[in-house]
């Protein structure tokens, strides 16, 4: 067992702030928001014991528990991420291409390096900082066509104990030769990475074809075989990003009804299944987003970057299909989710809707673990979870403290730290109970 978490239990004192139930409605998120000021979170092996009032919380901390106290900040569950590339975290802000063209001129010569297990591990290690830098303690992660890629992220998640999702890159057509592998190569290679890493510590495995117009209809039919023979992994894709990416699935695959049939029919929907983007859904899509469970990641800033489109999150909850936010780097431009939904409210807003500071937390958080079937493990601080956390700083810069200054109440205090925030905003992230990091 590679997990390093002392059996010694610990305590978190401050101010908490998180959402106890999932809803079905955006309009219900206000109604389970907990507040505690000066609460206490007791920890031990990991989860959390106890959680409620300093004042009642005392009589439940035995003799010399440690208490780490945080009288100036706010604590949130740990954000997670529902859609984010390791391997492209050196190529953010790739200029001039939307996506067809990004991807042959910028995405595949830098996921090539990752052949190289040693480049991987680097780049990994710096993802994985970059990751808890941000507050963010879990992620759905792609990494290259390489089965090593994977195997250096989840070594790298691991010295952390950090629950990751992750999977290779299936990908057997339209991409360099040397970033394709083939339909049994990705059955085998996958396979032989899931009876590996799927449940060891917190490592899970996603299925990871990168999306339709890469894949074969025979790789396809393999990816569906593995997730029949596997059921409880994940599957992860990309689905209705771009247009010309969609009449490109029209194209490769007429006979399907529409882009999101293409996975349907090759068995890759389910309540364990993320598609990132769905920028452009037809009607029947949603109906069967909604029908099988399956989960969308909105990526606020990627959709912007490379000029895809907007999400409505509206629609979204209109058709009763699960949300999480993505990062999407490297189309998306920040590792940071509170820069994400700074993003996420203009993308609301110019669409005339509103996204409230409550909403943003609940995708940032319990709606993200709803997403990735994980809600009875993470999202909030019910008693049972998985102590993974947030302690962040309001007043990160002076124009913030001066808008602090002003905040009326706590949701306000909040949308204030979505707009304006980012990494300088993140004091301290605790995984799994322990402190993975802190600002200097
Ligand atoms: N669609 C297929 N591959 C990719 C990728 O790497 N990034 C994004 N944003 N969309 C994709
Ligand atoms: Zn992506």
């Amino acid at each position: 067992m590679s997990f390093t978490t002392s059996p010694q239990p610990s305590a978190i004192r401050g101010n908490f702030l998180d959402i106890t139930h999932t809803v079905s409605q955006a309009s219900d998120i206000k109604n389970h928001i907990r507040y505690i000021e000066d609460g206490l979170l007791i920890i031990s092996e990991g989860k959390i014991t106890w959680f409620g009032s300093w004042e009642d919380g005392q009589a439940h901390l035995s003799k010399n528990i440690q208490v780490q106290h945080y009288p100036d900040q706010l604590i949130v569950p740990g954000f997670i991420d529902t859609h984010i590339h390791y391997p492209q975290t050196e190529m953010v802000g790739a200029y001039g291409e939307q996506l067809l063209s990004w991807l042959n001129t910028y995405t595949f010569p830098t996921e090539l390096k990752f052949k190289d297990k040693a480049y991987a591990d680097k780049i990994a290690a710096f993802f994985v900082q970059e990751l808890l830098k941000n507050g963010t303690t879990t992620a759905l992660v792609f990494g290259t066509v390489h089965p090593q890629s994977i195997d250096a992220l989840f070594e790298a998640a691991e010295k952390v104990d950090m629950r990751l999702i992750a999977g290779k890159v299936m990908m057997d057509r339209h991409a360099p030769e040397d970033l394709c592998d083939t339909a049994e190569q990705a059955y085998q290679d996958s396979k032989t990475l899931i009876e590996k890493w799927h449940g060891k510590g917190r490592a899970l495995y996603a299925i990871t074809p990168r999306f339709a117009p890469t894949s074969t209809p025979e790789q396809l039919t393999k990816a569906g075989q593995l997730k029949q023979e596997f059921p409880d992994v994940y599957v992860h894709t990309h689905l209705s990003e771009n247009k010309d990416e969609i009449a490109w699935v029209k194209l490769l695959f007429p006979e399907r009804k529409n882009y999101l049939d293409v996975y349907d029919h090759y068995g890759l929907t389910g309540s364990r299944s993320v598609f990132a983007h769905c920028v452009h859904l037809e009607e029947d899509e949603w109906q069967c987003m909604h029908k099988t469970d399956s989960a969308i990641a909105f990526c606020p800033t990627s959709n912007l970057f490379l000029g895809s489109g907007l999400f409505s999150l509206k629609q979204a909850w209109n058709k009763q299909v699960k949300v999480g936010l993505g990062t999407d780097i490297g189309a998306g431009t920040s590792f940071s989710q509170l820069q994400t939904l700074n993003e996420a409210y203009k993308v609301q807003q110019l669409q005339g809707d509103k996204l409230s500071a409550f909403e943003s937390l609940y995708h940032a958080t319990l709606g993200g673990a709803k997403s990735l079937h994980l809600d009875d493990k993470l999202g909030n601080f019910n008693i049972g979870k998985e102590a993974d956390c947030v302690v962040i700083n309001l007043n990160a810069t002076a124009l913030q403290a001066l808008r602090q200054s002003q905040a009326k109440d706590i949701e306000d205090r909040l949308f204030a730290l979505f707009t304006m925030g980012d990494d300088r905003n993140i004091h301290t992230t605790y995984v799994y109970g322990q402190v993975a990091y802190q600002q200097k």
